[in-house]
């Protein structure tokens, strides 16, 4: 099972927030593709941060497609019935684990609301395949993944990632990740810190 966690690294997801909302609210349709989405923390954090910053009319055009090489084939069941055991679920801060959990019927488990759960969706694919799972996103996260891929295969992921966004669409990556100099020249940073960047438009 991969590692990961609800709301980790919330100083990027809440950068991510805060500077492409405003330019994301100017589109009728969001999405956003999670790559390397794990068993659904993270899409699910991001939909819980984005939904306390929209209306609902809002959140209702915002779709998150979470995709993952899922070997163990069992990330898109767990993703779509959103029931996450007591301890994955502690760290959440209680206000929103209140306002976005109710108790599931499995015993010690707690189901992600249906308005958060409608926002995301899981599709099992490889990055390294170089053919993306769409076009015109306006914000791609591939964080904790990377790492796991040769550096040719970085530069040509994050290639497939750039012709994949929108103009001025947004890619976060995690903090210890630097983009490589082959692809730097794609994005411009948009915080100092986190690992948050723009499109530059093509010449
Ligand atoms: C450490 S988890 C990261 C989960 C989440 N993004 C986070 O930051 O917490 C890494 C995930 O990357 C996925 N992964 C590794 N190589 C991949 C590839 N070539 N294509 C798609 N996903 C991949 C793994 O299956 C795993 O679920």
């Amino acid at each position: 099972m991969a590692f990961t966690y609800f709301f980790r690294d919330l100083q990027t997801l809440e950068m991510l927030c805060e500077h492409a909302l405003p330019y994301l609210k100017t589109k009728m349709n969001i999405r956003i593709w999670d790559a390397g989405c794990a068993m659904g923390q993270e899409p699910y954090t991001l939909a819980i941060l984005l939904r306390e910053r929209s209306t609902s009319m809002y959140f209702r055009n915002i779709k998150i497609i979470g995709t993952d090489l899922d070997g163990s084939n069992l990330f898109g069941k767990i993703i779509e019935e959103a029931s996450y055991p007591k301890e994955q679920v502690e760290r959440i801060p209680k206000e929103l684990f209140k306002k976005n959990f109710n108790a599931a019927e499995k015993e010690n488990h707690f189901q992600i609301i249906d308005e958060i759960k409608k926002c995301v969706s899981f599709q099992k694919h490889d990055l390294t395949t170089l053919v993306p799972i769409g076009q015109d996103f306006g914000v791609i996260l591939c964080k904790n993944v990377l790492l796991h891929l040769n550096e040719k295969q970085r530069i040509e992921v994050i290639q497939m990632f750039y012709d994949s966004l929108i103009e001025g669409g947004f890619f976060a990556t995690e903090q210890t990740q630097k983009l490589p100099e082959e692809v730097k020249h794609l994005f411009e940073q948009v915080v100092g810190n986190a690992q948050l960047f723009r499109k530059i438009p093509k010449k």
